[in-house]
């Protein structure tokens, strides 16, 4: 139960909360208060088993004892003292990033969003001040893509109905279908000497979980270096071991200029960091960009125990095993269900099952069903199921899910 409010019933507190809080998400009718391992529990005592870990952050599960034991050691430390000041925390995190990168300077944000900021913005000032062409302003996105909501990170975002009501958006930006390198460099081409960076995630997410052909990473790596521009991948989603890789560009083996990373780094507290080469860092000087809480010695203590549980617990393996057997069952569930399963795409543990059918509401139902019997699923695009389960998950838990749909989907179609 509750200890915040334990005189009160469920339905009167989400009531409550709904009358609270400003419109725009859509929660179901239960109040989550504790979680551990692979699960949450709500304040009425019903157990979930989450398979989406808050849209891809808690890689290590929920209150991983790791993770637990390291807020409380730092909280007793030291929280926060501003950027005013070096800590260790901030230090060692840098470290890890470095050595498990390709980048060789940090800045830590709070989120994704702010991460993509920061990389738009020092792209910017690389190529106008730093490399002195003024003219090197502009940016090329991908259609379908999500880089947040900020006016940059939303305008970068090339997806018109998260526009709506928000125009004007910012100048200077430009946008291509994904996946397609000849649309990519001829988009290039048109934007020409403006061209200061190209932005895309290596697998969209919010996209619908989309991955792109092999090679079109390292195609849009030789198509920025013959036009002068620099390479940015949104790693918010894929980054930190989600594709059973530390980072998404090693599958293409490439080498970004720039990344950004948020969600599964902080393992649940709000971290977020944009990693770049030496000579793009130069670009930041003192007093052009900052953060007040970015990489606070709290945040990068847990961001640190993420990325040595990872590491330590041979993580990256059974991400890609786990994601291989979370494939396999999804690609067998689509066949066997062809009336409303469309096709199955993904990589490690981020993956999708797109619906079809002639039922609209069906993928809503879907997650209604699923919660019923204790399992949260999330939507995205409006059809697609998306999986992105903490890195601790195991085969029992997604057979158990695989189980559930089916009988879900059956019964919808019944
Ligand atoms: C690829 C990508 N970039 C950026 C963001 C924005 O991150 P945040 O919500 O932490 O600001 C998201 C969030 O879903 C994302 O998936």
């Amino acid at each position: 139960m509750s200890t915040l409010f334990a005189e009160s019933d469920t339905e009167e507190l989400v009531a409550r909360a709904r009358a609270h809080q400003t419109p725009n998400y859509r929660q179901p009718p239960i109040m989550l208060t504790r979680g551990e391992g692979m699960w949450v529990w709500d304040r009425d005592g019903r157990r979930y088993l989450d398979m989406f870990a808050g849209i891809a952050v808690n890689a290590l599960g929920h209150a991983h004892p790791r993770l637990v034991a390291a807020i409380r050691d730092q909280a007793d430390k030291l929280c926060h003292v501003s950027n005013i000041f070096f800590h260790e925390p901030g230090l060692a995190l840098m470290d890890e990033l470095v050595a498990r990168s390709f980048g060789d300077r940090v800045f830590f944000t709070n989120s994704g969003t702010e991460a993509n900021e920061a990389a738009l913005k020092i792209a910017r000032r690389f190529q106008t001040v730093v490399r002195g062409q003024g003219e090197r302003t502009d940016f090329l996105t991908f259609e379908h893509g999500f880089h947040g909501r900020s006016f940059a990170s939303l305008t970068a975002t090339a997806q018109p109905k998260y526009h709506e009501g928000f125009r004007p958006l910012l100048p200077g930006f430009h946008y291509a279908p994904y996946g397609d390198l000849e649309a990519a460099g001829a988009a290039m081409e048109a934007i020409g000497d403006r061209l200061a960076a190209v932005l895309v995630e290596p697998v969209q997410g919010e996209g619908g979980v989309r991955v792109p052909p092999k090679g079109y990473l390292s195609g849009l790596r030789k198509l920025c270096d013959a036009h002068g521009a620099l390479l940015m991948l949104d790693e918010v989603q894929t980054g930190v071991g989600r594709t059973g890789e530390w980072f998404a560009y090693e599958i293409d083996g490439v080498r970004p200029d720039v990344m950004s990373l948020a969600k599964g780094i902080g393992g649940g507290v709000p971290l977020g960091a944009m990693v770049c080469t030496e000579e793009v860092g130069q670009a930041f000087v003192p007093g052009t960009h900052a953060s007040t809480f970015g990489g606070n010695p709290l945040a990068t203590r847990v961001g640190l125990e993420v990325m040595r549980t990872i590491a330590e617990e041979g993580l990256l393996d059974h991400v890609y095993e786990a994601g291989e057997h979370l494939g396999r069952g999804l690609a067998a569930l689509c066949a066997a269900r062809p009336e409303v399963c469309v096709e199955t795409r993904g990589y490690g543990l981020l993956r999708a099952l797109e619906l079809g059918g002639d039922d609209p509401e069906l993928p809503a139902r879907v997650v209604e069903r699923a919660r019923e019997r204790g399992f949260l699923l999330n939507v995205v695009v409006g059809n697609t199921l998306r999986f992105a389960p903490a890195f601790i998950v195991q085969r029992g838990h997604i057979d158990a899910t695989l189980e559930m749909l089916d009988e879900v989907l059956g019964e919808a179609t019944a």
